[in-house]
């Protein structure tokens, strides 16, 4: 059989935090070290000029995001580890792709929709005020992101899976238009289990600004875990686990043996204070020897650099014969092979 490709990008506006990590980090650097899967990550730096126009905070959150993946094990001889603008045959996929898809199918994209939706609801005359065509033609890139190394697993949130089947659409209609060359790819979506609570209680999410980042400095992390909201129940009454953000978090950092142990002391009344503090202390020690290795990396801006520039050329192997391969089926190519 041959191997399966898994393909996922990483938009770089934000700092990496732990609803990241286990929705989405975690299991890519797993796989990383799977022999059996052929694994391209990338950041999607093009994608956060479609939402951030602070070119410090697009370059800060890319060195952010690489040093993190890093950090964290991530295994570079087996997954190529890119920066998208490193892979240039991306972008004129694009423009290719773009001629095979239909507008009527972009009009129907939920980033574009919700964007006019809200223009409607502030009572704009022009429903399309604000919106650039970045984000209309936005799907488009995200297409050529995935087909460029056909792709056959996705991994992404719930939000993004109309996005792949639009992947879908398009490289069904160019394989029907010119042949076929590109795989159908399919979404695969994390466990409900995967989704982390933050600071509030709601989803951890950089829109609800409640998220705990990866990598604070120790004192700072502390202080944020203290904050996470609970209920007002005192030392001594027994607590519910089911709708806990602090047992959520802990759970999702817990081996199961773990996670039983601390249901007990749940029902056996644990103080909040007490929870909070095990709780960073179980994080912190999780996080200690990968936060060194992080410090180290954002001091080292050099280094991250060249690992990325070594995925480029990897990534390039593959994308730019096949780029090649694709203007020849639509007939871009030169005119006579003499000379
Ligand atoms: N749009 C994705 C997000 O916001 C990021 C992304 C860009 C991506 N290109 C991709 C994800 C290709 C998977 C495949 O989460």
């Amino acid at each position: 059989m041959t191997k399966q490709t898994v393909l996922t990008g990483i938009t770089t506006t934000g700092t990496p935090h732990l609803g990241n990590y286990v929705g989405a980090i975690q299991p890519a650097i797993q796989a990383s070290h799977d022999s059996n899967v052929s694994a391209f990550y990338f950041l999607a730096d093009y994608h956060a000029l479609i939402k951030c126009q602070e070119p410090s905070h697009v370059h800060q959150s890319s060195q952010e995001i690489a040093a993190t993946w890093l950090a964290l094990g991530l295994d570079t001889d087996n997954a190529v580890f890119y920066r998208q603008s490193d892979v240039p045959e991306i972008m004129e996929l694009a423009w290719i792709l773009s001629c095979v898809t239909s507008k009527g199918l972009m009009n129907r994209s939920h980033a574009y929709k919700a964007s006019v939706a809200a223009n409607e609801k502030k009572g704009e005359t022009d429903p399309d005020k604000g919106i650039t065509l970045g984000l209309f033609n936005y799907p488009v890139l995200m297409a050529a992101d995935i087909l460029m190394f056909n792709a056959h697993k996705v991994p992404v949130g719930k939000d993004q899976i109309q996005h792949i089947e639009m992947a879908r659409d398009i490289a069904g209609r160019f394989n029907h238009v010119y042949g076929k060359h590109f795989v159908l790819p399919e979404a695969i979506i994390g466990e409900d289990s995967a989704i982390l609570s933050g600071l509030d209680g709601r989803k951890m999410s950089k829109s609800y600004n409640n998220t705990i980042p990866m990598f604070l400095p120790e004192k700072k992390f502390r202080k944020l875990i203290m904050k996470i909201k609970t209920n007002s129940l005192e030392p001594g009454e027994p607590k519910q686990v089911e709708g806990c953000t602090l047992f959520s978090i802990y759970k999702a950092f817990a081996t199961e043996e773990q996670t039983d142990e601390v249901r007990k002391r749940y029902a056996a009344g644990i103080a909040w204070g007490e929870m909070k503090q095990y709780l960073f202390e179980h994080l912190n020690n999780h996080l200690k020897e990968p936060r060194e290795h992080y410090d180290e990396l954002m001091l080292q801006p050099d280094k991250v650099e060249q690992v990325l520039q070594q995925g480029a050329e990897k990534a390039r192997m593959v994308s730019a014969p096949f780029l090649q391969e694709i203007r020849q089926a639509v007939g871009i190519r030169a005119i006579s092979t003499v000379g």
